[in-house]
């Protein structure tokens, strides 16, 4: 191979490289419902070395006695995040925090208890953009 190729290469392998969300985490593991409560949820992010894009989360809410299992959302969704327009789809190595809105409007039909938060992740990787989902959940107790 040229050197120039190589060059154009390895420039385009490290123009393009970006992050993808690899786990999340709360520190709020009780949460006392009001009108307007919300869970702050960490995305960690890891540098990965082809093209990544985490484009949107949808996030929902289900009793833990229910057994939530992905590709369920919960018994209710909570909102939906647009990544992109918030500046968080392609970030370096790190975390962001985002507040989930858990309150008595949504949630306020539900009695005290534990819950499980899902997030599904839209995101897509390599050269063609191949789309999935990606799941995580975390657990939290509510008082309502
Ligand atoms: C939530 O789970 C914890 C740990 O299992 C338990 O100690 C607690 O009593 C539960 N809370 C409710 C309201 O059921």
């Amino acid at each position: 191979m040229h050197i120039l190729s190589v060059i154009t290469a390895l420039t385009l392998f490290f123009v393009h490289a970006a992050a993808h969300i690899l786990s999340v985490s709360t520190t709020t593991t009780c949460l006392t419902v009001t009108s307007d409560s919300v869970l702050p949820l960490t995305f960690s992010t890891t540098i990965s070395p082809t093209d990544n894009i985490d484009f949107s989360l949808a996030v929902g809410l289900g009793t833990a006695s229910v057994n939530i299992t992905p590709p369920q959302l919960g018994e209710i969704w909570l909102q939906n995040f647009d990544l992109v327009a918030l500046g968080h789809a392609e970030t370096g190595t790190g975390s962001f925090t985002l507040q989930i809105p858990i309150n008595t409007n949504n949630a306020g039909f539900f009695t005290s208890g534990n819950f499980t938060v899902t997030v599904a992740a839209t995101r897509a990787f390599g050269a063609r953009y191949g789309t999935e989902l990606a799941f995580y959940q975390v657990p939290v107790e509510l008082t309502i």
